[in-house]
């Protein structure tokens, strides 16, 4: 319920990602926000009210002359009631209309006459998209403070392929749920591990955990939510990847090693999520491993790189979170890793809370002691961890 008591006035206007429209709207309700509908008549060609109606429960605006508003003035209300105005789809002339002052639809007027932040999500041809005109208005958009979210590229419904399609439903919510978080991690660059890694022991077989990244992934978005520049350097995991996050993709401790040392000289702060093997096979064997009679094969295992541990150690080191996951003794295991390491603070969770599922119980240790936070999903406990962070930077 990541938008919990939010009010979103969401305008539709007219192009054939309005079917879309209906989808957002589940989405963003599913989250808790409450909706209000205002649709263009180019809108109502593509899709109806009804449709709307039945999705919110609510009378959907259309008409600037609408006597449903109690005193006639929907164009003043509706954003007087929103904490956000969401136009999505919004085609190429509505952003026109916009992007000049021009009231001539419910949906320009209350646009015009809003107090509340205002977000676009354009779907047009590309050649609309790309016309220096639409570019003039996107730019005088922007400089007014409207966020911009995509366009994407693709095929288009007209056969063309190009920019000017809309954002999928997931990632406008994505966007929508971003645009409310505080960024308190504005101009700092984060960078951080997630998932598991794979020690091979021949071209088949390897040595690996049960890390599914959701963790990671989950800092990652709470960290770019918070205005953050966030490298993410990710074992074998099938998370999607969040937009406007770098992603790089390692397979062993080593190969983690490697990415995390190049980059992390940029870094203000290290997060170490990753369950990396603490061991990997001598060698890898050339060609797979065949059964034989007699004795099994003797694996012999020699140490990783401890990545945590050297980031701490640099010179200019970033700040360094680590996070330790333990089947029992958490609090005593998770403070010696914490020492051990010389980092300030390190996120423990029981392996039985932590790994694969949606959500997770952590305690945070630091110089104060513990603080176990309320149990909850992994993006809820990725906010609350940043914010700590932000706290630690100085960025309360
Ligand atoms: O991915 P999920 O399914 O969502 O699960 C999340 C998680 C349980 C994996 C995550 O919450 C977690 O606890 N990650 C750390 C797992 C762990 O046990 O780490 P560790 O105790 O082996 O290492 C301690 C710290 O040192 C960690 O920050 C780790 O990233 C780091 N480390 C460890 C070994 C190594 N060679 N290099 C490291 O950087």
């Amino acid at each position: 319920m990541e938008l919990k008591g939010k009010r979103i006035a969401l305008g539709i206007t007219g192009g054939i990602a309005a079917y879309k429209a209906a989808e957002l709207v589940r989405l963003l309700i599913k989250q808790g926000a409450s909706v209000q509908v205002a649709m263009t008549d180019a809108a109502m060609r593509f899709v109806t009210p009804l449709t709307f109606q039945a999705l919110t429960g609510r009378h959907v605006f259309t008409d600037p002359w609408d006597v449903q508003s109690g005193n006639g003035m929907a164009h003043i209300n509706l954003s007087r009631e929103s904490d956000l105005l969401l136009i999505a789809p919004a085609s190429a002339d509505t952003l026109a209309k916009i992007a000049h002052g021009i009231a001539d639809t419910l949906l320009t007027t209350l646009t015009l006459a809003r107090n509340c932040p205002l977000l676009v999500a354009p779907a047009m041809n590309r050649e609309m998209w790309g016309n220096p005109a639409t570019q003039r208005n996107i730019a005088t958009l922007r400089a007014d403070g409207v966020g911009i979210l995509g366009p994407a590229s693709g095929e288009q419904a007209c056969g063309e392929i190009g920019e000017g399609r809309m954002l999928e439903p997931e990632d406008i919510l994505e966007a929508v749920i971003a645009h409310f978080q505080p960024k308190r991690l504005a101009g700092r660059k984060v960078l951080l591990t997630a998932g598991p890694t794979f020690e091979a022991l021949d071209p088949v077989r390897g040595i690996t955990n049960l890390s599914s990244g959701k963790m990671g992934f989950a800092i990652a978005r709470a960290a770019r939510d918070a205005g953050a520049e966030v490298t993410l350097v990710c074992g074998p995991v099938s998370q999607p990847t969040p937009s406007g996050i770098t992603r790089v993709d390692v397979t062993s401790a080593q190969d983690m090693y490697q990415a995390v040392m190049q980059r992390i000289g940029a870094q203000d702060v290290f997060i170490g999520v990753a369950a990396v093997a603490d061991y990997r096979p001598a060698a890898a064997a050339e060609h797979k491993i065949k059964k034989e009679d007699g004795a099994p094969p003797t694996i012999t295992l020699v140490r990783t790189p401890d990545i945590l541990a050297e980031v701490a150690a640099l010179p200019a080191a970033p700040l360094c979170v680590g996070f330790a996951a333990e089947s029992r003794n958490l609090a005593e295991y998770a403070e010696r890793k914490r020492r051990s390491k010389k980092i300030p603070l390190i996120v423990g969770n029981l392996i039985q809370d932590g790994f694969g599922g949606d959500s997770n119980a952590v305690t945070l240790f630091d110089d104060r002691g513990e603080t176990p936070l309320p149990p909850g999903s992994k993006i809820e406990l990725a906010r609350a961890l940043v914010e700590r962070i932000a706290l630690l930077l100085g960025n309360a």
